[in-house]
């Protein structure tokens, strides 16, 4: 039914909590978080540092396992999945954008893009010419042969965004993607997401302390002490 099909849920989260052991203390990071989030959703996650943030996306990307509770993505229970078809889940259908970005080092900023489809098993050329494309349509294709290393913070956010979008993913993660970059920088990348969500019809999580992005988002939570405490849907 194509109206089911418009509301359909891309992520669903029920029960889940975290509790890291750290020699004999236990740091309870999720304490029993309940989420559902649409596939036109743009969802913006705040809250203070330590609430959460990072460890419930890195768990509902599959990254890291939860203590309880279930993470289903499009119906699939992530945790039910062995590790290695968990990884290739996560590289087909999600693109994450980390704080920091994670260069391959040793290669060019285009393999460096192309590497998830390779991983994925596609060939070496095509991933190559997809991985140039995404380039183009970002309007970076001037970077193709340097190191990710020797980009300014902004190129290099750009790069992961490039990364982070090349297998057409359903859902992008982006983990404070600005945090190190100049107020320009930071726009571009934020209005990408924004393109991405409106016209390329991908579901967003983006973690964000700026309040001026908020409203970019049509959905926003915000976290306090490993748990939702506020979800509200605007725009
Ligand atoms: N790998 C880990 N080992 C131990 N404690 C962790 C680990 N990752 C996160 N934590 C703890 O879990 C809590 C939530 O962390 P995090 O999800 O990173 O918060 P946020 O992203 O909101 O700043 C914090 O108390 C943090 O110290
Ligand atoms: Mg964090």
């Amino acid at each position: 039914m194509p109206e089911g099909q418009h509301h359909e849920a891309v992520i669903e989260v029920e029960g889940l909590t975290k509790t890291f052991k750290v020699g004999d203390n236990e740091i309870r990071a999720l304490k029993g978080i309940d989420l559902s989030v649409h596939a036109t959703e743009f969802l913006v996650v705040f809250g203070p540092s330590g609430c959460g943030k990072t460890t419930l996306m890195n768990i509902i990307a599959g990254i890291d396992t939860p203590t309880k509770g279930t993470v289903k993505v499009r119906g699939t229970n992530i945790f039910a999945l062995k590790d290695e078809a968990r990884g290739i889940f996560r590289s087909e259908k999600m693109g994450i954008i980390h704080q920091m970005s994670y260069w391959a080092k040793s290669l060019s900023v285009l393999e460096n893009v192309a590497l998830p489809l390779i991983i994925e098993g596609q060939s070496e050329k095509s991933s190559l010419e997809q991985a140039q494309k995404v380039l183009d349509t970002l309007d970076i294709s001037e970077l193709a042969k340097q190191r990710p290393t020797q980009l300014s913070g902004g190129q290099q956010q750009k790069v992961g965004f490039a990364r982070a979008m090349i297998s057409s993913p359903w859902i992008i993660f982006a983990d404070e993607p600005t945090g190190n970059l100049d107020s320009k920088s930071a726009e571009e990348i934020m209005l990408l997401f924004k393109e991405l969500n409106e016209q390329h019809k991908r579901t967003i999580i983006l973690i964000t302390h700026n309040k001026e992005y908020w409203e970019l988002g049509n959905r926003r939570i915000e976290m306090k002490d490993g748990q939702i405490s506020k979800d509200s849907k605007h725009g």
